[in-house]
């Protein structure tokens, strides 16, 4: 009986492999025989996390659509049909939003991971490149669906960020209009952020995830002790001795994962939806009115580090410069760091205090954009700003001073 089924299967994997030849040889190459390093640890659940979430933004987003209403005059409505009035309508919404912070939850984690294992160091340089592509992309996606349920800060929000654009010489001007496609932020600056967060946006985060993992696979990942798998194989199989095949024991490890993570994201669903105002602003659930501006405007958790850095320059155009240079930056990370080890794990103590104090002062800045701005919060803001751009400036020099630990040949055992 068992032979039979297997033999059936069999025949449909021929027929489909005789018509469609590349996708066995794919199957192949990125699943059964991906060998992968054998000693991933927590840190390496975030990358199959984040393709989770985005099916999940894919799947409740096309939901969501069905009964969302794209004009200024009906959207903050549709969305409070959709809470109330849609059969399940407040669960898609929910999903929808919750993983929209998780995204950058898991996103964050994954570009920690990234830095402490050093994984963005050759020959993953163009892996770490399309991330923060995608990390860019992944911002503009967010904020324009934010704007989507037209609520106060939607409103203001965009105003904000549209405005800055208009700090820009000489095109400035012409350059917020062009993006609003009106005068102030109104039914035609809705409409195209519709239509770039529903479509094209969307479409170009597929693309770009395809290639991540394009470039990765070509190049083989990473691991937590920063050793090159490929350099001990074994003579009678060409198989690196420290790899295992992602399928079926990655894919397993994974679902293990996701299944704990869906646990989380269930609890936040159906407890704490707005996560006391983190996630979903309160200002949010008041429609949006031209005539009155919110006492304070912010962003969602995920942009406030940036929008802190930009609120410590007194100066309106070099605030905004300093704002994308944050950004920019993170491109130069492969050619900044001389260390000759990768992973934290043998690197200096130097090194390990070093990013240590780039994680608590990213996550500092991030409280500090969410507040009022004080005069004492914005210099600690400036002082904190400046060492975020020093971490990367003066990576050169500090990345190739101190004394690395011996990186063994083959992974350490753990056990
Ligand atoms: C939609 C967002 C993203 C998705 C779906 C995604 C997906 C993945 C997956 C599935 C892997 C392989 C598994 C793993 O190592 O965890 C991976 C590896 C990697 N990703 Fe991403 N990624 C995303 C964003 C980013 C960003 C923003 C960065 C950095 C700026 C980044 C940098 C890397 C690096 C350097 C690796 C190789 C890690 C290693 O081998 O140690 N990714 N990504």
């Amino acid at each position: 009986m068992a032979s039979k089924f297997s033999r059936g299967i069999d025949g449909v994997v021929t027929w489909f492999n005789d018509r469609t030849p590349g996708l066995i040889p794919a199957y192949k190459k990125h699943m059964s025989e991906y060998y992968a390093p054998k000693n991933f640890n927590l840190w390496y659940y975030f990358g199959s996390l984040a393709m989770l979430v985005l099916v999940n933004q894919i799947v409740t987003g096309i939901f969501l659509t069905m009964h969302y209403k794209p004009s200024a005059a009906e959207a903050f409505a549709s969305v409070e049909y959709i809470m109330r009035d849609v059969e399940w309508g407040w669960l898609i919404r929910y999903m929808h939003s919750t993983g929209a912070s998780l995204f950058f939850v898991v996103v964050y984690l994954h570009m920690f991971r990234g830095l402490i294992y050093g994984s963005y160091q050759k020959p993953r340089e163009l892996v770490w490149v399309l991330g923060v592509v995608i990390f860019l992309v992944l911002m503009a996606e967010a904020f324009m669906g934010y704007v989507l349920p037209w609520g106060q800060m939607s409103y203001w929000g965009a105003q904000v960020i549209i405005n800055l654009f208009g700090t820009i010489p000489f095109i400035g001007p012409e350059l917020t209009e062009w993006i609003r496609g009106d005068y102030l932020v109104a039914d035609a600056t809705l409409n195209r952020f519709f239509a770039l967060h529903v479509i094209a946006l969307p479409l170009v985060l597929l693309l770009l995830v395809v290639l991540h993992l394009g470039a990765l696979h070509e190049v083989g990942s990473n691991n937590p002790d920063g050793v090159d798998i490929k350099k001990v194989k074994d003579p009678a199989t060409g198989k690196p001795r420290d790899g295992i095949a992602f399928h079926p024991y990655y894919t397993v490890k994974d679902l293990f994962g996701a299944g704990f993570f869906l646990v989380l994201f269930a609890f936040i669903v159906f407890f704490a939806p707005t996560m006391g105002g983190w996630f979903l602003e309160w200002d949010n659930f008041i429609e949006a009115n031209p005539m009155v501006t919110p006492s304070h405007i912010k962003p969602v958790w995920y942009f406030t580090p940036f929008y802190a850095m930009l609120r410590a320059i007194p100066h309106p155009l070099f605030g905004v410069i300093v704002m994308g240079g944050a950004t920019m930056i993170l491109f130069a990370l492969p050619w900044l760091d001389r260390c000759k080890v990768r992973s934290i794990r043998y690197r200096p103590m130097l090194h390990k205090v070093l990013i240590t104090l780039f994680c608590i002062s990213f996550v500092v800045l991030g409280w500090l954009g969410a507040q009022s701005g004080s005069n004492a919060q914005k210099l600690v803001a400036q002082i904190l700003t400046a060492y975020y751009f020093a971490f990367f400036i003066l990576m050169p020099f500090w990345s190739a001073m101190g004394q690395t630990k011996a990186v063994p040949e083959r992974v350490p055992s753990h056990d």
